[in-house]
């Protein structure tokens, strides 16, 4: 079927188009009904059809001729080490695991907080909690104690998987004193935290509540799958908005099982048995879902790789492991590529290995910007492909659908709308915008199967965010416009949302942050570019009293404030003190304006504007 006719197919008829794309899983009972709408007026998929996606991306395979087929390849250049799983390995791990878990009173719709580094027990035990109906939340280790705590609070966890240390290239990030300050600032407390010692680093371990994670898993017996409903959460992904309280999006087992199945051969190409890599972090939802569930509910190897793309020993690292293992489609952030094509512009590291395996290189998280699409096409002469997505719908809402129907790629636009998205170019009022035409992307309901249906605990906060602005559509948050061909190109954030290395990240968080400290009266953070991280925050201060005050000293406790607040993931690094901020006459914040002319782009003073000399000073001290 071509891509036109399977995309209309999934917009005239959505629910047969994705019954059909559901018969490919092993349900334990179909749904009766494929799409229904709950009491909220929700749209769900699959509701009450019953199934298991552990038993979807392990049992299933091994019953199936594949228990002696590799499930995951873990490749640690940081510890010097490789494992490898089969199916029936891996099944076997995460049975015992969920055994494991089982015994510290885990059950089916409980919560378990997943706060570990690259290493097989993340997969595991995110593969553990499905196994038993738990609802895992994972959180990206490059977050600090507040951040765990906030994701502690909100989704209240029976228990919390961790390990020693995490390891940055050649440091040893010891996550317990992580841990320990969370669940101090937590209201809520887990009732155990299981944790696993890692060679590099001895955690002290707390009387009660510290359980050692080997001695615990040594006296488990393996657990079987648990039946749970098509729209049973099977895990919360906390992410950015543009407050300080991140929102925790809720991902249903049903609608995910079938959108992963569906993506892995209609956007990746991939077959079942065929090496896939993600190279990104469980902490994200790329990791989620194409490091742990789509490759294995597929039947394919996945690769977890503890390491980064330079450094870790050079910029040949994701190369080598691409040859060594075979990988036939990578998946990654741009960031990544500038960063190798900084060290190694001639990509001389890479002609050291065999890419022949490698067919496809795919690029999400953020814009793949020209220059950087242009010098990967040339230096690797596989066709590497743009896709747009988000936390909020799990899979692709734009992509070059390779498995269908491969579309010549035009530099700068993730090119189509994936079947089910039914995508639109808005203005302010909701009026349709036509090719060319810049605009907010909005989706028209109903969403595609694995989207998310509510924000945990708080439906309404889903509906305000997401639902409300346009009646009858889906706001994704980003701008962007069709051109002439269909092609569509995402221009970027509207929100306060800023993208730095494909980690999604809240200014307005920050400033929340930066607004704490004593000497600052206001204060504004844009994100500005960068030629390796897509995005910078920069701070705009404003202090208190300024007198006597010293405004380098102040703006080194702020970046302190901000890598202990948030994490050093923010990658806060730079802020300047300024007189006043530039402001409408409403008292609204020019960041949109502050944002241009840190970028040196063109922009125009609004009307509005309640002083234009603000935004000269800035400039002068620019
Ligand atoms: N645990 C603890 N700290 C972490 C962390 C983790 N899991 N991940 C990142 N950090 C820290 C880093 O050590 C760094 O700390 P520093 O300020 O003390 O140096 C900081 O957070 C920022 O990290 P990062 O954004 O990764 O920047 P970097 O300068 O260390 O590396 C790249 C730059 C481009 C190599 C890196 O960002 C990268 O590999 N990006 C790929 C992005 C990606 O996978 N995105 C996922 C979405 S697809
Ligand atoms: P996250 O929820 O962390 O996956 O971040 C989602 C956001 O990243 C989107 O709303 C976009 O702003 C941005 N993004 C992700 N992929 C792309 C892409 N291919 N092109 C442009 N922006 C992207």
């Amino acid at each position: 079927m071509s891509y036109k006719e399977e995309y209309q197919a999934s917009i005239d008829n959505p629910e047969e188009f994705w019954a059909d794309k559901a018969r490919q899983l092993d349900w334990y009972k179909p749904a009766s009904r494929v799409l229904s709408t709950d009491e909220h007026g929700i749209y769900r998929w699959f509701a009450d059809g019953e199934l298991n996606t552990c038993h979807l991306a392990l049992d299933y395979h091994v019953d199936n001729g594949r228990g002696d087929q590799l499930a995951l390849i873990y490749d640690s250049p940081v510890t010097a080490t490789q494992q490898k799983f089969t199916y029936l390995e891996l099944r076997d791990e995460v049975a015992r695991c969920a055994g494991m878990l089982k015994n510290y009173g885990v059950e089916k719709g409980d919560r378990v907080v997943i706060y570990l580094p690259m290493i097989p027990q993340a997969l595991i035990s995110m593969l553990a909690c499905a196994r038993l109906g738990a609802v895992h939340s994972v959180v990206f280790g490059g977050f600090a104690p507040p951040e765990l705590a906030v994701r502690l609070d909100d989704a209240t966890p029976k228990v919390l998987l961790t390990a020693s240390c995490g390891i940055e290239i050649n440091r040893v990030i010891e996550y317990k004193p992580i841990v320990d300050s969370a669940i101090e600032m937590a209201q809520h407390k887990p009732d155990t935290c299981i944790l696993l010692q890692r060679p590099q680093a001895r955690a002290e371990m707390m009387d009660g509540r510290d359980v050692d994670w080997q001695q615990a898993l040594d006296a488990a017996e393996p657990a079987e799958c648990v039946p749970v409903k098509g729209s049973d959460p099977l895990y919360i992904l906390y992410t950015s908005g543009t407050t300080g309280k991140p929102k925790g999006v809720v991902r249903e087992n049903g609608g995910h099982a079938v959108a992963m199945k569906y993506s892995m051969s209609a956007i990746y190409d991939i077959e079942p048995g065929e090496v896939y890599w993600a190279a990104s972090d469980v902490g994200w939802v790329v990791g989620h879902s194409y490091i742990v569930y789509g490759p294995l509910i597929h039947g394919c190897t996945t690769v977890l790789y503890e390491g980064k793309p330079i450094m870790t020993p050079d910029a040949g690292a994701f190369w080598r492991v691409i040859s060594e293992h075979g990988v036939k489609a990578l998946f990654t952030a741009p960031t990544a590529f500038r960063a190798i094509k900084k060290e190694d512009p001639e990509a001389k590291l890479a002609k050291q290995y065999d890419l022949s395996c490698l067919k496809t290189i795919f690029a999400a998280g953020e814009r793949l910007d020209p220059p950087t699409y242009e010098w990967l096409a040339q230096t690797y002469q596989v066709p590497v492909l743009d896709h747009w997505w988000q936390t909020e719908t799990g899979w692709a809402i734009a992509a070059n659908m390779h498995g269908l129907e491969p579309m010549p790629v035009k530099s700068g636009s993730s090119t189509v709308p994936v079947p089910g998205f039914n995508v639109e170019i808005l203005d302010e009022e909701g009026k349709q915008l036509g090719p060319n035409e810049q605009g907010f992307i909005a989706v028209k309901l109903p969403l595609p199967p694995s989207c998310l249906t509510t924000i945990w605990g708080d439906v309404e906060r889903f509906k305000e965010n997401y639902l409300q602005t346009y009646p009858g559509y889906f706001t994704t948050g980003d701008g962007g416009y069709f051109d002439e061909d269909g092609y569509l190109f995402i221009m970027g954030r509207v929100d306060d949302v800023i993208n730095v290395a494909g980690h999604r990240l809240s200014t307005g968080e920050m400033e929340e942050v930066v607004g704490k400290h004593p000497m600052v009266a206001e204060c504004a953070v844009i994100g500005r570019s960068d030629e390796l991280k897509g995005q910078m925050p920069m701070g705009f201060v404003v202090l208190k009293n300024a007198e006597g005050a010293q405004p380098e000293t102040i703006v080194d406790e702020l970046v302190q404030l901000v890598r202990k607040d948030i994490g050093a993931v923010a990658a806060f690094k730079e802020a300047i003190v300024v007189g006043r901020l530039p402001k409408t006459r409403s008292g609204k914040i020019l960041r949109k304006t502050l944002r241009a002319m840190v970028d040196g782009d063109e922009y125009v003073v609004p009307s509005t504007i309640e002083d234009p000399a603000a935004l000269d000073e800035i400039k002068a001290l620019l």
